[in-house]
């Protein structure tokens, strides 16, 4: 699959604050694009995280906040001129997602996305949108590694969300000729993690000295993909065809203990853990099939679990000791 040169494109990202977006961002306005970035600041955690994500990117000439709801905005005017759309904004967390909150999860995961979709029916010059889904479309599926045409059974509200809004693009698509393609990411770590994430907590833990709460008995399994190889397949996926879907896995099918045990020995420290129990929506295990991915967006996952952790880390020891985060007493609530 060629090369897409995005110099002057101009390309909007949604939820450009987060984790995933921010990298995203930083990554096109490298590339010569002049990036627009949208998010609302929800308050699934803390804003001094999503400030420090943006840090670099408010130095970017080509870059442009609009701090904004989606379902806020005059999407159709937006998109008038937008060359790509990657749509990155949602609702996070899987176990957050029951009860009341899941209006939150309805709110920004399918109705922002429809409304996205609708506007981009005008949009005469985009190329490509691309739309984060997840591996929690899939749910506790007996069949692994898990691949694009398995059955897709979430097994929670996130999941089902993430699932609606994956398959509006699809009809979007096959009704309108929006042209999307999905890409299912598997267990994003490194870097700006999310702080309810499994690494972001542990290696968290490690550094204070507190426990690590561990749901279950540690040994379900997950496939990790490091941020920098989410954010090449997210960018090659502009050359998808549309209506596609692909997972983006980092390749190897790991334990949460096994993830501990790598980090006493890249840390040199013992963990203190402690195990709680299942949360409700978690499943068993995740691991991916990511031929299609290798076959037709050309995706080759560079980083060795081990080499990841350690930028997590030294990014985590970094925001640790920062006096104005330190300061802020909810910075790891979520
Ligand atoms: N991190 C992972 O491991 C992972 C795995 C699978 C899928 N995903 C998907 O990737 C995307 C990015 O995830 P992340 O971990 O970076 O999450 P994140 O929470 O760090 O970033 C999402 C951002 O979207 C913004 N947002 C939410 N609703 C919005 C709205 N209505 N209008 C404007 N902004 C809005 C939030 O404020 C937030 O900053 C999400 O769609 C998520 O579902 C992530």
């Amino acid at each position: 699959m060629g090369e897409v040169n995005f110099k002057d494109t101009k390309i909007l990202v949604t939820g450009c604050a987060g984790f995933i977006g921010s990298h995203l961002c930083e990554r096109l306005c490298k590339e010569g694009a002049l990036v627009i970035g949208i998010d609302r600041f929800s308050d699934y955690y803390s804003r001094d995280l999503k400030e420090r994500n943006l840090e670099e990117l408010r130095e970017q000439e080509n870059f442009q906040l609009i701090e904004a709801d989606l379902l806020d905005l005059d999407l159709e005017k937006l998109v008038g001129d937008i060359d790509y759309i990657f749509h990155e904004a949602a609702q996070a967390g899987v176990r957050a997602s029951w009860g009341a909150q899941f209006e939150v999860y309805v709110r920004d995961n399918i109705l922002a996305t429809q409304k996205l979709l609708e506007a981009c029916k005008s949009a005469s010059q985009l190329k490509k949108f691309v739309f984060a889904s997840s591996s929690s479309v899939y749910g506790d599926t007996p069949e692994l590694p898990m691949h694009e045409n398995s059955i897709l059974k979430p097994a929670s509200p996130y999941g089902s969300s993430k699932l609606a809004a994956e398959n509006l693009c699809y009809l979007y698509w096959k009704n309108f000729g929006v042209p999307t393609a999905s890409l299912r990411y598997f267990t994003v770590y490194g870097p700006r993690q999310r702080p309810d994430m499994a690494f972001h907590r542990f290696i968290k833990a490690m550094l204070t000295g507190d426990k690590i709460e561990v749901y279950g008995d540690g040994k379900q399994t997950r496939d990790f993909t490091y941020v920098s190889d989410a954010v090449n397949a997210t960018i090659s996926a502009v050359n998808a065809p549309s209506g596609e879907v692909f997972n983006i896995g980092g390749g190897s099918q790991v334990a949460l203990v096994e993830v501990i045990h790598l980090l006493e020995e890249i840390m040199g420290k013992k963990a203190n853990v402690a195990f709680s129990s299942e949360q409700k929506g978690d499943v068993r295990h995740t691991f991916a099939s990511t031929k299609k991915a290798k076959e037709i967006l050309n995706f080759k996952p560079s980083f060795s679990l081990e080499r990841g952790l350690k930028e997590e880390i030294r990014w985590m020891e970094n925001i640790y000791g920062s006096t104005r985060l330190s300061s802020s007493r909810n910075i790891w609530n979520i």
